[in-house]
């Protein structure tokens, strides 16, 4: 990068909405899977320290479920005072992911509009600096920019005939795939405008930011994602996280 474009970059703010609204179904459990302990401390709260860290990022805009105000506390309380300072008042979420970001977005542009956003899931405690600083890179030069990484699995194109069984439309050519992740990175005004346009236009259920700044007619890059940043999805994917964290320092 030229000079001239680091500056320009560094001059630019940055926000973050983190997503942790959803119920956590497929983990199960009672507890909502961002609420429960890896390594000692809650999904949430080691997601919400990655971001803080950074430099780069100077506000986060939390999504919180109405009625998880309390274990929300309790995940400020295990915060470093300065990773605190960050964090806006929690906005409460939606019934789809798509409106728990718009609400966060709502909320960022409340206070003050960064000039760039990156949307991350609560549930990616293993985002680090250097996926949030190739983050910041790509959205900043190309506006609307999510990270992916290559597929190992052939992947088909199915139509679901029953439970379970499904038949192939297509094989696409698995060099030409990625696995999307978060955090994803957008121009704030363009992704704000983006979710206006869904909500005014009865659109919802866009599992992913990038899908819906597609829909908006905005020209969407892919840069290089990070197979450690892994998303907590199932059981299995809770107990691998509490081993990775309780492998590595407590202040991690
Ligand atoms: N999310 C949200 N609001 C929703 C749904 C999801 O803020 N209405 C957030 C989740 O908290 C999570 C991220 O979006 O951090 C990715 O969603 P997913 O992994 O699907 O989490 P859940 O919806 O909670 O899990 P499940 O689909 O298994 O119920
Ligand atoms: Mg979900």
């Amino acid at each position: 990068m030229s000079d001239e474009a680091a500056r320009s970059q560094d001059s630019e703010t940055v926000a973050a909405v983190v997503v942790a609204a959803g119920k956590g179904l497929r983990v199960g459990g009672d507890l909502p899977k961002q609420y429960r302990r890896v390594g000692g401390r809650a999904v949430l709260t080691r997601t919400l320290a990655a971001l803080a860290q950074s430099p780069r990022i100077a506000r986060i805009q939390p999504v919180i479920a109405p009625d998880a105000q309390d274990f929300y506390r309790e995940c400020l309380a295990d915060l470093e005072p300065a990773h605190r300072a960050k964090l806006a008042e929690p906005v409460p979420g939606g019934a789809t992911r798509q409106q728990s970001v718009a609400a966060g977005l709502e909320g960022l542009a409340r206070d003050g509009s960064p000039d760039l956003v990156l949307v991350h899931d609560a549930a990616r405690p293993f985002v680090d600096d250097a996926l949030i600083a190739r983050a910041v890179a790509a959205g900043s030069r190309h506006g609307a920019a999510v990270p992916g990484i290559a597929v190992s699995d052939t992947i088909k194109l199915v139509e679901e005939l029953a439970p379970g069984i499904g038949r192939v439309h297509e094989t696409p050519a698995r060099e030409n795939l990625r696995a999307v992740q978060t955090p994803q990175s957008f121009r704030f005004g363009l992704l704000l405008d983006a979710h206006r346009r869904a909500v005014a236009e009865g659109r919802d259920g866009f599992t992913d930011d990038g899908a819906l700044a597609e829909w908006a007619g905005q020209p969407v890059v892919v840069f290089e994602g990070d197979a450690r940043n892994r998303k907590i999805t199932q059981a299995a994917d809770l107990i691998e996280a509490d081993r990775a964290f309780s492998g590595r320092a407590f202040s991690d």
